[in-house]
């Protein structure tokens, strides 16, 4: 039998990382459930994101997945150790794949990583790039404003770009040659994130390594799907309506079922 991929969000932000998945692995069913009853997590406590996270994986469990995905920075920053300890089916997470690929990147040891609050304070992507480098200076700072900035579609003009300006500020006066962007919503604001740093800067955007990362792992374990195209499901805590009309903007195609659950 055919088992699914489950990935899960605080909202719909996970679907840039969903976009990813079916790009590189188009036969793989996927059943996504985004939070969207308690999204923000970027401002809550660790308690409460693993806490969330737990139920969403309660709920992802019950469509017979073989592995699950967890699309959002603040969830893989707070959660994912404990989480990872308390279930036997595979769990990636978004932070390693991109604390690899910024490491990899980077010319002049200085690295940026930007994301929200909650990542942020949790220094989850500082701790893991010295793990793996610790010659690598670290400048992490909060960019709370773009979430609502990518979900209200404002991707350019004055007053994003002069938010932009002051959040990137830190990262510039370090001369930071790599920036992570460490949720799943800054990948949408790349254009002027990219206009303010430069074009010699690389924006690590970890969605195609995350990819990659589940790939490798059903290949290992034998759990690739065969040669019929996946199906993809969308399941939602609360407002489907509002998801469906951003969907477009952050999978790249309209969804056109999106399914209202209870996680109760
Ligand atoms: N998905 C979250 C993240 O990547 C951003 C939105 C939120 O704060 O819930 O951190």
């Amino acid at each position: 039998m055919r088992k699914t991929i489950g990935v899960f969000d605080s909202g719909v932000g996970g679907l840039t990382v969903v976009k990813e998945l079916i790009r590189q692995l188009p036969n793989e069913d996927i059943v996504y459930f985004g939070d969207t009853a308690r999204v923000p997590y970027g401002i809550k406590s660790r308690e409460t994101v693993i806490r969330f996270s737990i139920e969403n994986i309660l709920f992802l469990l019950k469509h017979d997945v073989k592995l699950i995905c967890v699309a959002c920075n603040t969830v893989s920053s707070f959660a994912l150790p404990v989480i990872k300890n308390h279930f036997r089916v595979p769990i990636v997470g978004v932070i390693t794949p991109g604390v690899r690929e910024a490491v990899y990147a980077t010319q002049n040891k200085r690295v940026g990583v930007i994301g929200t609050r909650g990542t942020i304070n949790s220094r989850a992507y500082e701790l893991e790039i010295k793990q793996l480098d610790p010659s690598v200076k670290v400048t992490a700072v909060a960019c709370p404003l773009f979430v609502p900035f990518a979900e209200e579609g404002w991707l350019e003009g004055s007053v994003v770009m002069q938010v932009a300006r002051s959040y990137l500020q830190p990262l510039k006066a370090a001369g930071v040659d790599t920036v992570i962007l460490g949720c799943t919503h800054y990948p949408l604001l790349k254009p002027v994130i990219k206009k303010i740093m430069g074009k010699k800067v690389e924006l690590i955007d970890s969605a195609k390594q995350v990819a990659v990362e589940v790939k490798n792992i059903l290949a290992a374990e034998g759990l690739c799907n065969g040669k019929r195209k996946g199906s993809h499901k969308f399941c939602v805590s609360d407002n489907p309506d509002w998801f469906k009309s951003l969907a477009t903007r952050f999978l790249g195609h309209d969804i056109k079922d999106v399914t209202k659950v209870s996680l109760s």
